[in-house]
């Protein structure tokens, strides 16, 4: 596996000023950090314009939260891939488990986007992960084999090496997430790096499959630890700089000793 990715979906947090200020000082930070992995943030729509423009030539990975597969049309409300290819963006968050539970996200739309991603040159970060209920049933492997399978249908061996993957458990997301334990994240790290493998063979090998949900200063190194996750997808611990930056830290330390 190559480099780890770790960052941050700020949700629907920070004004353009506070986001801008976020992005200045950790890109100081990175820059003389040289850190040996890749850092992206996922600001809301209304800020990602000016935040192109502030990280542009940077090592710093930007995201949009959400996208419509269309590339333009009657679609009131929705971004199209093109606008975000025009902006330069360099990924897709796509399938956060709050825009299935608020907004009807499913995997067939899903599909629709990831392709359209692919096609427009920006890489999807899908998010799949059971509800609490669809693991007290046991079904929680079959349910993210599902979402895979439908989201990642018709996308060949050659486009799978776009995509990243963040494993996100319901149940572990946002405040009333409960952190779920390494072997539960490693087993399901396995199983969908098999499942990975087996749709796209060599290519599913090297797809990075990241792990969020409630990840923090207690446990981030712990689940970094994990032979199976590739990286960190951070929400509310990454939200204060002072805390996310803590945390690059000490994973530019952990991933130099890895080397
Ligand atoms: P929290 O880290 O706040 O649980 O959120 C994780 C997340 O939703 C990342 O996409």
């Amino acid at each position: 596996m190559g480099k780890l990715w770790i960052g941050t979906n700020w949700k629907m947090n920070k004004t353009l000023q506070e986001g801008l200020d976020y992005v200045k000082e950790l890109l100081a930070f990175l820059d003389a950090l040289q850190p040996q992995f890749h850092t992206f943030v996922i600001p809301p729509h209304t800020s990602l314009w000016p935040i192109r423009e502030a990280t542009r030539g940077t090592r710093l990975f930007l995201g949009a939260q959400n996208m419509h597969w269309a590339e333009a049309g009657a679609f009131t409300g929705e971004i199209s891939p093109t606008m975000l290819q025009e902006m330069g963006i360099d990924l897709v968050e796509l399938g956060h488990s709050e825009r299935r539970q608020y907004y009807n996200e499913n995997d067939y739309d899903l599909n629709k986007k990831i392709r359209a991603a692919i096609r427009h040159g920006i890489r999807p970060l899908l998010c799949v992960g059971e509800s609490l209920t669809e693991r007290q049933f046991g079904v929680e492997t079959e349910v993210v084999a599902s979402q895979l399978k439908i989201s990642l249908h018709g996308v060949s061996s050659h486009e799978a090496a776009q995509l990243l993957i963040a494993y996100e458990p319901v149940w572990a997301i946002g405040e009333a997430g409960k952190p779920a334990e390494p072997a539960q994240i490693a087993r399901m790290h396995a199983h969908i790096r098999d499942l990975l493998c087996s749709l796209f063979g060599d290519s599913g090998r090297r797809i990075p499959i990241l792990y969020g949900g409630s990840v923090n200063q207690e446990n981030f190194l712990t689940y970094l630890r994990i032979k199976e996750v590739n990286g960190l997808f951070i929400g509310r611990a990454a939200w204060d700089l002072a805390s996310f930056r803590q945390m690059l830290q000490e994973i530019h330390r952990y991933a130099l000793a890895e080397m």
